[in-house]
């Protein structure tokens, strides 16, 4: 084991398990804070023994006390902040969203000054920006936000949060604005029906996407590593990244998942209708940052994404 320890929030959720995963691969000590008691997507991508490494602390991210303590007795000195309600459940529920996506991440910020812990590594969203009339086919980091939905408002609320805790406490933090997450363990969330897609193909089963249109794809496991990676990185400042993925039309998702599974062809559909944003985001500022970000073409990660559904199909982990 490592002297690091990761505190990882909402790492029973998709992109926190890709993150746990790559963390116990690692060998490196993780907590994982989270309200839910299903571990279906852990179990998806890892195996019993590698699971069993993981402390786990099922608590509130909206209790502030519970946090703070959470993250001081986790010992960690490296915080990945992910746990959220997503478009869906905040427009279902506007206060509980306010209450887990803008206090629960004011609450990780309090907690890692109280522990001096930084950067605050955390998850803004596409969803941040306006429509696609606004700023062209591709968005830039420092574009102008215009939120279309609650979660969008919620997550320019946190992107302000950070700016205050570096202004006012020096709490530095990075972030990123992911688009289009695909890959095993993604299961719910707006833009999820392509990776139901994947794995209806796998199931041998018939699919409509949807949304259609051109976006940004980025395989959840490249969205982990960089996350990771932001979260070792010496920094001074609050930044807020795009990560671009690759940008592909559906008609293009469609033809990587028929690749993958040929079965599939004329079985899987999609509405015609686009995500109201922009195509593609400008990633230069992060990979200026980083400069090896992660990238998994789409043709690659919906081959391993169906490739993975087809084993956990067939060993029982999926039903
Ligand atoms: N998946 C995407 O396409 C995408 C795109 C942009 C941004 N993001 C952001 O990335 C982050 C991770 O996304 P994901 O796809 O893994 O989400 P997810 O919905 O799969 O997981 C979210 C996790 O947060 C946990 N959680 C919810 N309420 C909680 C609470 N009160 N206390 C503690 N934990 C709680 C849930 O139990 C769940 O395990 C989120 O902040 C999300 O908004 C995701």
């Amino acid at each position: 084991m490592s002297d690091e320890r990761f505190f990882v929030t909402g790492a029973l959720g998709c992109l926190g398990a890709w993150v746990v995963r790559n963390l116990i691969d690692e060998g490196v000590g993780v907590t994982v804070f989270d309200l839910g008691s299903s571990l279906h997507r852990l179990e998806l991508l890892m195996e019993p023994e590698e699971i069993a490494q993981i402390q786990f602390i099922k608590e509130d991210i909206t209790d502030t006390e519970a946090v703070a303590r959470a993250v001081e007795e986790s010992g960690a000195n490296r915080i990945v902040h992910l746990a959220a309600l997503q478009v869906p459940f905040c427009k279902a529920n506007p206060p509980l969203g306010a209450a887990v996506n803008v206090v629960g991440t004011v609450n990780v910020f309090e907690a890692a000054k109280r522990a001096g812990i930084a950067p605050v590594v955390y998850a803004s969203s596409m969803a941040v920006y306006g429509g696609a009339d606004l700023y062209g086919t591709e968005v830039r980091d420092d574009d102008p936000l215009h939120p279309l939905n609650l979660y969008g408002v919620y997550k320019s609320a946190n992107e302000g949060t950070a700016r205050i805790y570096w202004q006012d406490d020096g709490i530095a933090s990075l972030a990123l604005r992911p688009y289009t997450v695909y890959g095993p363990a993604r299961d719910q969330g707006m833009t999820s029906t392509p990776t139901q897609a994947m794995l209806a193909a796998a199931k041998g089963e018939p699919y409509h996407i949807s949304f259609g249109g051109t976006c940004g794809y980025q395989y959840a496991d490249d969205v982990a590593r960089t996350f990771i990676a932001l979260a070792r990185q010496p920094f001074e400042g609050a930044a807020v990244f795009n990560i671009r993925g690759s940008v592909a039309h559906m008609s293009q998702v469609v033809d990587a998942i028929v690749a993958a599974e040929p079965g599939a062809a004329g079985r899987i559909t999609y509405e015609e209708t686009s995500l109201p944003f922009a195509e593609a985001q400008d990633e230069r500022p992060l990979r200026r940052l980083l400069r090896d970000v992660p990238y998994t073409p789409l043709t690659d990660g919906v081959a391993r994404t169906v490739s993975h559904f087809r084993q956990a199909l067939a060993t029982g982990k999926i039903e």
